[in-house]
C-alpha cells in the first residue's frame, strides 16, 4: 500500500476530508502516517483499524520524505516553509494540497477532477508530482456551470459572490454566531414586548453593531446584520484577490489560459455559515432555449441539480441552509435576461468545505493511487 502522510487534519478543513475519506473508505487502500506541528509522539487516530501508531513531526523532512504522498491541509505558510526543502531534498512524491501557495505554479495541476479530469491524467502523464485544490468559489462555479464550459458555450461570466463565514476560518465562523447572538440579546427584552417600537428596535441595533462592544476582532467589521463587499487582499487591478482568482484559477482548470474566458465580478462575505452562493450573469455564445440549458447544465456531473426557476422551488432548494454539509450542487434562477436572447442569469449554491475544498484532494489521491 501506498504511504500517504497527513498534515493539517484536525483543522476545519482537514476534518471535513477526515470525515469524507472514513465515509468512502479511502483510508483501507493506503498505509497512513498522521503528521503534527505540535504534538510530536502522541498517539495518532485510529483509522481503518489500522495501527494507529504515533504523530509524527511535520516539519521533519526526513520523515516527510519516506511518504509516496502528503495531503496537506495546514494551510499556505507550512506549504511555503516545508515544500522547497522536500523538494530541494530530491523527494519524488506527489504533494496534495488545500493552500493556494502553489496553485498557480507551472509545475501544478488545480484539481477538480468533474471538471478537468483530462488535465489532471495530461499532468500525471506528464511527471507533474504537485496538485492543489482550487480556490472554493471558483470549483463551486465550475460545477455548476460544468457543462456550459464544457460544450465552449460561454463567451464570459460575471460571478456576483456571497460567501460563508467559513471561508475565513473557523474563528470566524465562531465569531458570527456570536455576532447574532449579541445582537439578540441588545435588544431581547423588546422583542418580546408585542407593544414595542419596530424602529426603536432597529436604532438599539444598528448603535450596537457601530460599537465597541459589538464582537468584530476577526472580521475587523459587522458582519451579522451586515455585510463585508471585500475578500482577501487589495489588488493594484481594483480587484480583490478572490475576484482576480476567478479567472486566473478557472482558465488553469479548464486548460484555457491561452485564450481565457473573461470571468469577473465582486465578491462579498454575508452571514451564511459555510456555504458560499453566486449570482452568475452568463454571456451565451449563442442563442440556446432555456430547456437546452438546463439540460446541458444537469447532465454535466453527478452532483450538479437544476432547480426549476420556480418561487417555492427555489426557496425550498436553492439556499446554503439546505445544501450545508452536502455534496449538492443546485443551480438555478436560470433564465433569460432582459439585455438579449445569449444573457442568462443562474444562482448556484455549494458547501464550502466539501466541494470546495476537502472533496477534490481526496478524489486525487484516489486518481494518483491507481
Ligand atoms: N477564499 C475563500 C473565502 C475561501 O474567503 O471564502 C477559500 O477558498
Amino acid at each position: 500500500q501506498k504511504k500517504v502522510g497527513l498534515v493539517g487534519w484536525r483543522g476545519m478543513v482537514g476534518s471535513v476530508l477526515m470525515d469524507r475519506m472514513q465515509q468512502e473508505n479511502d483510508f483501507a487502500a493506503i498505509a497512513p502516517t498522521f503528521f503534527t506541528t505540535s504534538q510530536t509522539g502522541q498517539p495518532a487516530p485510529e483509522v481503518a483499524n489500522k495501527p494507529a501508531g504515533v504523530l509524527e513531526d511535520a516539519y521533519d523532512i526526513a520523515a516527510l520524505s519516506q511518504q509516496d504522498m502528503i495531503i496537506t491541509c495546514q494551510g499556505g505558510d507550512y506549504t511555503k516553509a516545508v515544500y522547497p526543502q522536500l523538494r530541494d531534498s530530491g523527494w519524488q512524491g506527489y504533494w496534495i494540497d488545500a493552500a493556494s501557495a502553489l496553485r498557480m505554479a507551472d509545475d501544478a495541476v488545480i484539481v477538480l477532477d468533474p471538471v478537468n479530469r483530462a488535465e489532471i491524467d495530461k499532468g500525471i502523464a506528464g511527471g507533474v508530482k504537485t496538485f492543489v485544490g482550487g480556490n472554493c468559489t471558483v470549483s463551486l462555479m465550475l460545477l455548476a456551470l460544468g457543462g456550459l464550459f464544457e460544450q465552449d458555450l460561454i463567451d464570459w461570466v460575471s460571478p456576483m459572490t456571497y460567501q460563508a463565514a467559513s471561508g475565513s476560518g473557523a474563528k470566524h465562523m465562531r465569531e458570527l454566531i456570536n455576532q447574532m447572538g449579541a445582537v439578540h440579546q441588545q435588544v431581547a427584552d423588546k422583542l418580546n414586548d408585542p407593544a414595542s417600537a419596530i424602529l426603536d428596535i432597529d436604532r438599539q441595533v444598528a448603535d450596537f453593531i457601530r460599537s465597541s462592544d459589538y464582537p468584530c476582532d476577526e472580521f475587523g467589521v459587522p458582519l451579522a446584520g451586515s455585510l463585508i463587499p471585500y475578500i482577501d487582499s487589495q489588488l493594484p487591478s481594483g480587484q480583490s484577490r478572490e475576484e482576480y482568482k476567478a479567472q486566473a484559477e478557472a482558465n488553469k482548470i479548464m486548460g484555457t489560459t491561452t485564450a481565457p474566458i473573461p470571468i469577473d465580478g465582486i465578491c462579498v462575505r454575508v452571514g451564511a455559515m459555510r456555504c458560499h452562493s453566486q449570482a452568475l450573469t452568463i454571456k451565451l455564445k449563442k442563442d440556446l432555449p432555456v430547456a437546452e440549458i438546463e439540460r446541458i447544465v444537469a447532465d454535466h456531473n453527478e452532483w450538479v441539480k437544476v432547480v426549476p426557476n420556480d418561487r417555492e422551488a427555489t426557496m425550498q432548494q436553492l439556499t446554503p441552509a439546505q445544501v450545508t454539509g452536502t455534496l449538492s450542487i443546485p443551480v438555478g434562477r436560470i433564465r433569460k435576461l432582459s439585455m438579449g436572447p445569449e444573457y442568462i442569469s443562474a444562482f448556484t449554491v455549494g458547501d464550502q468545505l466539501l466541494w470546495g475544498a476537502a472533496e477534490p484532494l481526496r478524489r486525487v489521491m484516489n486518481i494518483l493511487l491507481t
